[in-house]
Parts: C-alpha cells; structure tokens; sequence
C-alpha cells in the first residue's frame, strides 16, 4: 500500500542530532543544532521562567484552549519587544499580532497567508540560510528562489551583489532575511547596510518577511530589531516572525509571533481574521503553557530585568567561546586569519570547513557541525573548548 511513498532521508539539523544522541564516545560534542547550553553543557532553566513557573504551578488551573490568535498579554509582550512599546504603529492598531507554534509556525501562517493572497509572488532566501526556510515557503506553494548574501572570501556580506540582485525582482517579491544573528553564517549587515536594503525594498515595493529567532544574542534586545523598527519607520509592509527559544530557553514549549505591519488600522483587522482564520485551518489555536510563562516574565517588571539579564549572559558566554576558539587556534596555526570567530555574531558561525574536514571531524573526534561548515557556538564550553580547538586544528592542517 505505502511503496509509492517516497523515502525521507531526514533534516540535516535535526537528523544530525539523533545520530548525536547515539554516538556512544564520551569525548562527543555537540555543535549541530542551535540550542543554548551553559558552561556545564545544560540547558539552562532561566531563574525567570523557574519563577513564572512557580508561581503558575502554586495554583490549580484548568486548561481552556486559547484563542485563534493565542493569549492577549502574550501578543502584546511580543509587540513590544519586537518593535518598541512607545512605537506608534502599535497606537495606529496597524500591526496584526498572533502567537504561533515556535518561529516556524509563524513562518508556516505566514507563507500560508501569502500564497493565498499573493498566489503570483515568488519567495527568496538568503544565500545560505537556515534549510526550513525553504522547506515552509515551498510547503505553503511557493516558488523558492535565493539571493546572494554570503561572501565566503571576505567572511562578509556580497552586499552590491545583493542590493543589484533585489532591484531586479518584480513587485511584491518575497524577501525572507534575518534581522540578526543570521542563521547559518553569523554574518549580519550593518545599520547602514540596512538603510540601504530597507530603500530599494521600498522604492521596487518588494515584501519583506523578517525572522528573528536570537533577539538578544547580537548586540541588545533593541539593536538587534533595529531593522524591524526601521522598516516600520519608513511605512513599509512588514512580516516579522519570533521565537522564545532560544532566548527563554523554552525550546519545546513552541512560543512564537508572527506580526503583519499594514498600512492601517482597517487592512490590520482584515488581516488579523485571515490569520485566524489560516491557525485554525492548520492546529485551530497555539499551545497555551508557554505563552503564560513568556506573558508572565515580559509583563513584570522584576521578571523582566532578570530575563534581560540572563540573555545577555548567554550572549556574553557564546562571545567569550568565540574569543577563546580564536586565541587557542591562533596560537595553534598563525598563518591563518580566525578573525571572523569574534566578528561573527549569535550562536551561529560558518567555519569556513569544508564537508570533508566536517566528516572528519565527526569520525575521528565526534564533534559534530552541520555538513555546511556551520557550527553553534553555544555549544562550547570550559570543558571541551581545547578539545574542539585542538580538533579543528588537526583537520585544518
Ligand atoms: C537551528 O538552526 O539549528 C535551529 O533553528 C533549530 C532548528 O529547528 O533547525
């Protein structure tokens, strides 16, 4: 009956992970998925979730579904992260705000929405970007092209390549792009760059689809939306999705946003119910356990100073990895510029390794990158960082 079916040869992110979990040598290390863990190689539990979530289990609750469009406080927590609590489009009531299942279904509703509506645009992703990017919009019936952005020689972005790239496509072309901490390469533009890309977005009237998964791990909670904020300033239409994963370490509780910025109050309710009325087609309304706990630490002040506080230790620990990996393998091979260690942001960096030095360095020292070169970061520590250095080091020479 199921011949016909064809064969799933698995994620190259989550597949790698299950082959992780059953490598049996001791020394392993884990550098594939983009997860968070601390010093001692866990994942933390924020000291303000563990209180969220004390103070929620104090008290029996039952367990109504939500809403479509999830929890009210959570939707505003949301906005005013992404885009500022005093941000007048919030007060113009143009953005549509629902909670979604993690970032990916943010992206799912959103890509589902647009097809709908835009049935002839086609989608673009970044040149390399995150593998499901591609997956969700062909998923939704989109056509999936890429566009330059990583420029493996000078470990930066191919910025003219791009921007003459973009001001080819036909209106109401679909840009997927990474406000920060651009998933796989780590490379991000700079708030001039931005300027410049936000300007032809708006002058060829292009869609702008915005992905922030690692608010935070850049430079602060606000720098690292200023694209977002700069797209609403300059009245373009704007697609933001967000996840609390990685920054509330909440990985399987699936907390995520999508936003639609319209241009008025009116178009934002139209949207609102289309995307409603999308959630309910595909899970009918989001999971509700994780967007109390986000609502709860966003919406206190004390909780919220803390959070803060927690994200910019990561932040600072995944940039102290960096600056240990650069010093060992400088000291290790000094004819080779690791520079692009410490100047890459987020979790993520494109080691620049090729698939052969990446087998090689799962076979022989079961540390495991993605076949891409990509490594996370966040997955070094005291413990294995000589290990890894030394290891890269070998395969290197
Ligand atoms: C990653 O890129 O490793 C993460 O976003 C996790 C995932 O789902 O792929």
């Amino acid at each position: 009956m199921y011949r016909h079916v064809e064969y799933y040869p698995g994620d190259p992110i989550l597949s790698l992970v299950e082959t992780f979990k059953r490598d049996e040598r001791p020394e392993k290390v884990n550098l594939s998925i983009g997860i968070y863990f601390d010093d001692e190689g866990k994942m933390p539990v924020l000291e303000s979730v563990r209180r969220a979530e004390a103070e929620r289990a104090a008290v029996p609750r039952p367990s109504p579904y939500l809403p479509m469009e999830g929890l009210d406080t959570y939707r505003s927590a949301v906005q005013h992260l992404l885009f500022g609590k005093d941000n007048p489009a919030l007060a113009e009531g143009r953005i549509a705000t629902v909670q979604t299942l993690g970032g990916s279904g943010a992206l799912k509703v959103g890509a589902d929405f647009l097809h709908r509506w835009f049935p002839e645009a086609k989608a673009y992703v970044s040149d390399p970007t995150w593998d499901n990017h591609k997956g969700i919009f062909e998923g939704a019936g989109f056509e999936v092209g890429t566009y330059p952005y990583y420029n493996p020689e000078t470990v930066g972005v191919k910025f003219e390549e791009m921007t003459a790239f973009f001001k080819t496509l036909p209106e109401n072309s679909i840009l997927i792009l990474h406000p920060c901490c651009q998933n796989p390469t780590g490379v991000d533009m700079s708030q001039a760059q931005w300027d410049e890309v936000l300007d032809i977005i708006k002058t060829h009237k292009l869609i702008p689809f915005m992905d922030i998964a690692y608010q935070g791990f850049g430079e602060d909670l606000d720098s690292d939306a200023y694209a977002i904020r700069k797209a609403v300033e300059m009245g373009l239409p704007l697609f933001v999705s967000n996840s609390f994963s990685k920054n509330l370490s909440l990985y399987g509780e699936r907390v995520g946003g999508l936003s639609v910025v319209c241009p008025n109050k009116e178009e934002a309710e139209l949207v609102f119910g289309q995307l409603k009325f999308t959630i309910r087609r595909i899970y009918s309304s989001p999971a509700a356990h994780g967007a109390y706990i986000a609502s709860d630490v966003m919406n206190c002040e004390e909780l919220r100073a803390l959070w803060e506080n927690e994200v910019y230790a990561m932040r600072d620990r995944i940039r102290a990895m960096r600056q240990k990996l650069y010093d060992v393998l400088t000291a290790k091979i000094p004819n080779r510029d690791f520079r692009y260690f410490i100047k890459q942001r987020g979790m993520f960096s494109y080691t620049g390794l090729t698939v052969e030095q990446v087998h090689r360095l799962r076979d022989e020292f079961a540390v495991y990158l993605l076949d891409s070169g990509r490594m996370c970061v966040a997955g070094l520590n005291a413990s294995n960082i000589d290990y890894v250095a030394e290891a890269f080091a070998k395969v290197l020479q």
